[in-house]
């Protein structure tokens, strides 16, 4: 077998590598490593989304692998040191979907600033509670953008055009760094965004770093009229920490697409009606998932010819 793809990816793209290679997708396989275990002796390619964990052991059972693609911006999911070590290139579209996040990211902040999905729900139940949905404008409002990355910088832009300024922390930046000018942004450390920002969005990758850098005693910095927005990874917030924040009212409400364990156990996060809970679909646009997909699939395919791949984290041709 040529190429595996153990998540559920489909579309032209993967149909136009199925007419070259043999190509299996097994929408399930994440579900079950032992079973990718026995899957991935021959494999060439193996293409993935979030929920594949592509370990050690697993790199170390793939005989011939020479790419993982991973269909999306978070490599979390993927050792790609052991990746490296095998010479094994990974790739990923790290571009591809970040319209689609940074929208997402507004829509819930919107939505849960005007309590719209709450509305809704008590409307379609035969209520007409005009005050007791009264919301908050972003006008004027102060967002603070944890990791001004591309997303970040796009869900600013946005923020911007709502009339919002601009906070940013970013371990990676300085005060001179050539994304804060056309934002009016000021970047901040952590807990000045936290105690000044009226809107704090979330948009960093999962590292040792970032893991849990949001937690009970973080939310006892925020402002209590202020809304929380996680469109990042579900482990860069302690949920426990901000279930306790929430039901003490140290923050107004929370918008979360993404959950520490997905799919997530029952939460008193699910009773709370300023919580608005998707289920991970920041990127889950037809326009976005194209152009994912089809970034994966053509450095599979480069990458399957000897040819290097473009969207490369380590390096762009195997060593193998
Ligand atoms: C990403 O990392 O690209 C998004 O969270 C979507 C995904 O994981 O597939």
């Amino acid at each position: 077998m040529d190429i595996l793809i153990s998540e559920a990816i489909g579309g032209r793209a993967v149909d136009q590598l199925k007419q070259q290679y043999q190509v299996a997708v097994l929408p399930d396989a994440w579900e079950s490593p032992e079973r990718l275990l026995r899957s991935i002796g021959e494999v060439r390619a193996l293409i993935v989304r979030n929920q594949t964990q592509v370990t050690r052991q697993l790199i170390n059972h793939a005989n011939n692998l020479m790419i993982i693609a991973r269909a999306g911006a978070g490599l979390d999911n993927v050792d790609t040191e052991a990746a490296s070590q095998a010479g094994i290139v990974v790739s990923f579209a790290q571009r591809a979907n970040s319209v689609s996040v940074a929208e997402m990211a507004l829509g819930l902040m919107l939505a849960l600033a005007r309590k719209i999905p709450a509305a809704q729900l008590d409307t379609s139940q035969g209520g007409w509670a005009r005050k007791r949905f009264t919301g908050m404008e972003l006008y004027g409002k102060t967002l603070g953008i944890v990791g001004l990355g591309q997303i970040g910088e796009m869900t600013a832009t946005r923020g911007r055009a709502l009339g919002m300024n601009i906070l940013a922390h970013d371990a990676f930046l300085n005060s001179g760094s050539p994304q804060l000018k056309p934002l009016e942004a000021r970047l901040v450390d952590f807990p000045e965004l936290l105690s000044n920002a009226d809107v704090v969005s979330f948009h960093v990758p999962l590292t040792s770093d970032t893991r849990g850098m949001m937690n009970y005693e973080r939310c006892c910095q925020m402002k209590s009229s202020a809304l929380l927005i996680n469109t990042s990874r579900g482990e860069v917030i302690d949920e426990p920490g901000l279930v306790r924040a929430l039901q003490e009212g140290l923050l107004a409400g929370a918008a979360l697409d993404v959950r520490g364990r997905e799919p997530p156990e029952p939460s008193p996060l699910d009773q709370m009606e300023n919580v608005i809970l998707t289920p991970h679909i920041a990127a889950f646009t037809e326009e976005a998932q194209e152009r994912v997909v089809q970034t994966v699939c053509s450095d599979v395919s480069a990458v399957l010819r000897g040819e290097p791949a473009d969207h490369y984290f380590n390096f762009a041709l195997p060593r193998r």
